[in-house]
């Protein structure tokens, strides 16, 4: 079975059960500037499942577009991906545990055709949080899962919470044993040998946890099912690996074809991470230095170092684009319509990257020479940190490089010269920050908070990329400096304008909270993220309108700032626009 007909066969039989068929939301989450990409199914729905009315019922299916980096690293071995699709069903406040096990017993044993015999089952334990769901042990049993094959574990395996607060419930997996060996008579599910394989998650959520890490009950319970596309088609298909199946075959294929210097890790990194790279640009995303842009660019970044290492050259890159949407793009017809635009910023980017490349790999050279004939077998981390900081060479490829040349490399040398590199910087452009700020009065405050406003207001109206570059307040106005590559409309100027009169209208309070960077970029606060390093730093958030990183200090409600005008709009220098404004 493809994994197209895998998919259509879920929607169906779930539409067939009373779901209404959702479309999935894009890898860029809208309205959530907290989460990099979307990672779960259940990540759009969050408001849903915290009680808010769904327009389409209690019963939803779909697929999600699912991108999560954590195990980029480990892309190339036979399992790990970054995209991939998850097919979910979702009961909100309607059906609970016995009507969800007895609805995914019966799609994988009669509409996938599994043998009973295959599956094996987890349940949560129960700890003091929350009891043991014999419930669900007993719903498995009733379906047909003999008791021998459903196994209980602790929260580590059984419980599922998306990130450190939210909604969450205990949870059931479902199994596929492979009918590989068993590696000892301890083999279970929860072993990493190989012989079972998680193919299905339900979550039973009826739990919100705090920040403070306390469990209270939801308002309704739900269920959030996650199925992994690729992995499925994959098992049904009797393949080894992802790599082997429709999704990447034809492009593994070719770079095969292409190859002078073979290697079948690299062969999957580029497949993976061209597909990946691909859903991003479709969903809007560009290359950058932070955030979202970054991982783009890391993305493209790895998968042209590998062309490279396959001895491919990097002019292929548009005719396995090419290859590769016409594979996919039946599943995901916004690749066919982003043709074009998706070429256009992978070969940029990598043309860009070569650049990069050719410099770096010959500094990185003559270090390796050297330290081999000083019979070193380490990369310190000053090398690692001269590399990047003196050619832009990225410590992710330096550590590549290193491993393929039998070295390992200093991480923590090189994490403390990036910290104090970072730290370095933020302190500079706070400088150049109090420096913009350097008359501070009644007026220059009021200018401060108008500033934040404006900068919400543009991301609104132009798009998350229009981020801040620079600021400086006088007395008698401000002057904001932000990336966007043309000017703007008169309807835009008018849209943005409008906004922020509106803002202040509403005369939000204006609040400041003390955290750590890390615990500011997980509360959706916009500012420099260059570092990571946990410094205490100030987030201000306007109403429920702007949360922004920032010294401070601010007006206590934006009624009194009074009426904001813009005054003029230009450009700054390339990619960057210029406003000036003034509040009368
Ligand atoms: N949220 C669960 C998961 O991601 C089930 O969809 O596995």
């Amino acid at each position: 079975m493809k994994a197209i007909e895998i998919r259509n066969k879920y929607l169906n039989y779930f539409k067939k059960h009373g779901h209404k068929i959702i479309p999935s939301a894009p890898l860029i989450p809208e309205n959530d500037p907290s989460v990099l990409f979307t990672t779960a199914g259940m990540q759009p729905l969050v408001p849903y499942l915290l009680g808010e009315k769904h327009p389409e019922g209690t019963r939803l299916t779909d697929y999600q577009k699912c991108l999560r980096t954590n195990d980029i690293d480990e892309v190339g071995d036979n399992r790990h991906l970054t995209y991939f699709e998850m097919l979910g069903n979702w009961s909100l406040g309607d059906y609970f545990k016995e009507e969800s096990i007895a609805m995914s017993f019966e799609f994988l044993t009669k509409e996938l055709g599994i043998p009973v015999e295959k599956l094996s089952v987890t349940c949560f334990a129960g700890d003091e949080d929350a009891p043991r769901d014999t419930v669900t042990a007993e719903c498995w049993k009733k379906a047909g899962i003999p008791e021998d094959r459903i196994y209980y574990y602790g929260k580590d395996d059984n419980w599922w919470i998306a990130g450190e607060e939210g909604p969450c419930g205990p949870d059931t997996e479902m199994f596929y044993d492979t009918g590989k060996p068993a590696c000892g008579p301890d083999c279970q599910p929860s072993c990493d040998c190989g012989k079972y394989v998680e193919i299905w998650n339900n979550v039973f959520m009826e739990y919100y946890k705090s920040k403070d890490g306390t469990y209270t009950k939801l308002k309704q319970h739900n269920v959030d099912t996650g199925l992994g596309l690729e992995r499925m088609t994959m098992l049904l298909q009797g393949k080894e690996t992802p790599f082997d199946t429709e999704l990447f075959a034809p492009v593994m294929n070719k770079l095969q074809e292409l190859a002078k210097a073979d290697s079948i890790e690299s062969r999957r990194i580029v497949a993976e991470h061209l597909r990946a790279s691909m859903m991003v640009i479709a969903d809007g995303g560009r290359p950058s230095n932070i955030d979202r842009g970054y991982v783009l660019r890391k993305l493209i970044r790895r998968m042209s170092r590998h062309l490279n290492k396959l001895q491919i050259d990097l002019n292929e890159l548009e005719s396995l684009i090419d290859l590769d949407i016409d594979i996919l793009k039946d599943m995901y017809p916004e690749l066919e319509k982003n043709r074009d635009t998706i070429k256009q910023v992978i070969i940029e980017e990598k043309d860009k990257f070569i650049k990069t490349l050719a410099h770096g790999e010959k500094e990185f050279e003559k270090y390796i020479n050297k330290a081999k004939e000083e019979n070193k077998n380490v990369i310190d981390g000053q090398t690692i940190f001269k590399l990047y900081e003196t050619y832009g060479f990225p410590p992710e490829i330096t550590a590549d490089l290193a491993r393929e040349q039998g070295f390992t490399i200093d991480n923590s040398e090189f994490d403390k010269l990036f910290k104090e590199h970072q730290e370095k910087s933020r302190l500079g452009s706070e400088q150049k920050f109090k420096g913009g700020l350097a008359e501070q009065n009644e007026k220059t405050i009021s200018y401060h908070t108008a500033t934040h406003l404006l900068h919400k207001a543009l991301q609104i109206v132009l798009g998350e990329h229009a981020t801040q570059k620079g600021s400086n307040i006088t007395t008698e106005r401000l002057r904001f400096d932000f990336s966007h590559p043309e000017k703007m409309t008169k309807e835009q100027l008018q849209q943005v304008e409008d906004i922020v009169n509106e803002q202040i209208k509403r005369d939000l309070p204006v609040t400041c909270e003390e955290m750590t960077l890390e615990e500011a970029k997980k509360s959706g606060a916009m500012g420099l993220f260059e570092s990571k390093y946990g410094e205490k730093v100030k987030v201000y958030t306007i109403g429920d309108f702007s949360k922004e990183i920032c010294g401070g200090p601010h007006v206590t409600h934006t009624g009194e700032l009074g009426h904001f005008k813009i005054l003029k709009e230009e450009s700054s220098s390339s990619g960057v626009r210029r406003i000036k404004a003034i509040l009368e």
